[in-house]
């Protein structure tokens, strides 16, 4: 009763995932059964203050599927790659030193190419605001906010299908 001049056809937003984390290893455990479960090509696209845990993340994500080489932060590289060991490629990426300019960070990460990789493995993204516009709409968001010392409230929102 009452329903029935509602549209047939509704917006159902994904729904987000939330894991409280009590420590950088529980993060790592975390990321490494999600990767376990997810297929590439992908875009993960990370969020979160200086020292949220992004890289804690991408490397429990690269542990996930086999990395053993160490996974450092590639903040002054950009783009580090990791071949994985089942075949395809890691991509982790770091935009924090791009410009603040929304539309000269866009065209700098155009400049390196990592466009080009969205559609070749798993592409991690620190800082991946910072890029907005040029990330594909169907990708996965992770933020991660300290909620005290050594907890960080994880929030997954899956956006495969829109
Ligand atoms: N539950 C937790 N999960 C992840 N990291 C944690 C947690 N608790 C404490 N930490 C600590 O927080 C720090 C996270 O550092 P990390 O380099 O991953 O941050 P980041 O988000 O990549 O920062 P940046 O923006 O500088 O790249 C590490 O020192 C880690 O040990
Ligand atoms: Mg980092």
């Amino acid at each position: 009763m009452g329903f029935g001049l509602l549209p047939s056809v509704r917006y159902n937003p994904p729904m987000p995932v939330t894991f409280l984390s009590d420590s950088p290893e529980a993060t790592q455990a975390w990321a490494a059964q999600l990767a376990a479960g997810l297929s590439p090509p992908l875009v993960i696209a990370l969020y979160g203050d200086l020292g949220a845990g992004k890289t804690v993340l991408v490397k429990g994500f690269a542990a996930g599927l086999g990395v053993t080489v160490p996974v450092t932060s590639p903040t002054f590289t950009l783009i580090n790659e990791y071949a994985l060991p089942l075949g395809g490629t890691l991509y982790h990426a770091d935009c924090y030193r791009l410009s603040e300019r929304l539309d000269q960070a866009v065209s700098e990460a155009r400049t390196v190419g990592l466009e080009e990789l969205f559609d070749e493995g798993f592409v991690l993204i620190e800082w991946a605001e910072r890029i907005q516009p040029l990330l594909p709409k169907a990708r996965l968001d992770i933020e991660l906010t300290g909620v005290a010392p050594g907890q960080r409230r994880i929030v997954l929102t899956d956006h495969r299908s829109s």
